[in-house]
């Protein structure tokens, strides 16, 4: 079989939203590939062709993503799928390298993406860089610690989602620039992956609904949630609040927006599906045992270029150490190099390694999540030099933690 892979025009915009529907056994309405048009940049999505077929398609979403140090532009990588009739032949694999080639010539420095499962992405290079965190509190085990914080300035305000918008985007601007993996959202983006809702955005759960918490200054914090309703045969309430986000700007506001949704009436228990594991909700409970928390992995990250991504970051450390690199995929980035950090800069170089490392530890490690020590303890990593590994995993080590909180 031969698979040609090209950039796709915009008259092939259908057949490429039908193989990423397909692929994923979406059963999205119209006006939700409207709602996807706008959103997908027809110039950097590419298709695979089996003769005239359409047999794959990826795309990248243009963004600006915060890593450890500030917002830098990233490749967000998306709609990555193959036909059933064409899967295990090698048309990922084309896709994704011809991809990265392209990214490679005059694009950005890292990709990200979301995966849907956990063993895909690693052959190419991607490595698991945040997790998302997941809990469902109970409402009789979600008391607070007698230190919660308040502020007697602070109002609670129920309001329509769609006409806050301008209140979430003060609130969540302030806060993604600190956190990596955070990346901004176009007006589209908040249009339609945030505050989308009609029917089907709901998958029958109740209407979005939103809390903000404000003093006489504006917005400082709020909450987007569904709430599926329920009761136990006895008629008690059971509701479940599912919550879509919650961002604020200080702590006084953020535990006033997590009351109300715990406090939630007729709800018995909230459910969040995607938060950072360091969620200062953590230390808020008194029970923190009542979380009933999961985590599985959230972004995946790819340094395109090496020196280019490495000098794109602050470190949390000084260090200058030798890295010996082992990349299949862009052999580009093989080979040694010189990391200094307080220079931020990172060169070719022929003197000797302190560590080898595949390209995906790297990946993996690029947010600040990710100790390189835990790398190292499952084989990942080889170390040269005694004390080159802690000195690279300390500086590379950043607080906050990554997190995207929204998949692309
Ligand atoms: C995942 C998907 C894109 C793979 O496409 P494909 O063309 O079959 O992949 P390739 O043939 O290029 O596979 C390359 C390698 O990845 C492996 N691989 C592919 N899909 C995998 C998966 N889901 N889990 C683990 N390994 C996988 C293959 O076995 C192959 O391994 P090998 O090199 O050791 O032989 C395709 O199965 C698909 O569209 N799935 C549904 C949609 C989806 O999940 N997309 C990913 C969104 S993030």
């Amino acid at each position: 079989m031969t698979v040609e892979v090209r950039p796709i025009t915009e008259s092939e915009w259908p057949a490429f939203a039908a193989v990423d529907y397909e692929t994923f056994n979406s059963s999205n309405p119209p006006v939700a590939a409207d709602r996807w048009r706008e959103l997908v940049e027809i110039d950097r999505s590419l298709a695979a062709f089996d003769g005239d077929v359409m047999v794959g398609c990826t795309s990248v979403y243009t963004f600006s993503m915060t890593v450890p140090g500030g917002p830098i532009p990233v490749a967000g990588v998306t709609a990555v799928g193959v036909l059933a009739s064409h899967r295990r032949r090698g048309v990922l694999t084309s896709l994704m390298t011809r991809q990265l080639h392209d990214l490679h010539d005059g694009g950005e420095a890292v990709a990200a993406l979301y995966a849907s499962e956990a063993g895909i992405y690693g052959r190419f290079g991607y490595g698991r860089a945040a997790d998302n965190f997941f809990f469902r509190i109970p409402k009789h085990g979600s008391a607070f610690v007698r230190t919660a914080p308040s502020d007697p300035a602070l109002r609670l305000r129920v309001a329509k989602p769609a006409e806050e918008l301008a209140a979430f985007r003060t609130v969540f601007d302030a806060v993604r620039v600190s956190r990596p993996g955070m990346y901004a959202r176009s007006d589209p983006r908040w249009r339609h992956e945030v505050l989308a809702d009609d029917d089907h955005d709901r998958r029958g759960l109740g209407p979005l609904r939103c809390v903000i918490a404000e003093d006489d200054d504006g917005p400082r914090g709020y909450a987007l949630f569904r709430v599926k309703p329920g009761a136990t045969d006895h008629d008690v309430p059971d509701g479940e609040l599912r919550l879509s986000e919650l961002f604020a700007v200080d702590p006084a506001a953020y535990a006033m927006v997590w009351r109300s949704v715990l406090d939630r009436d007729l709800c018995s228990r909230v459910f969040a599906w995607n938060r950072p594991v360091d969620d200062p909700v953590i230390h808020l409970l008194a029970e923190p045992r009542h979380l009933n928390a999961g985590w599985v992995d959230e972004l995946w990250v790819r340094l395109v270029d090496v020196d280019r991504a490495l000098a794109s970051r602050s470190y949390t450390a000084p260090a200058d150490l030798v890295i010996e690199v082992e990349d299949q995929v862009c052999p580009w980035n093989a080979g040694r190099w010189r990391l200094t950090t307080d220079k931020a800069s990172c060169e070719r170089t022929d003197d000797p390694a302190d560590l080898t490392l595949p390209v995906e530890v790297l990946g993996a490690a690029y947010l600040g999540g990710r100790p390189l020590t835990a790398l190292a303890g499952a084989g990942i990593v080889r170390e040269h030099r005694e004390g080159a590994l802690r000195e690279l995993s300390t500086a590379m080590s950043w607080d906050p933690r990554p997190w995207a909180g929204l998949v692309f």
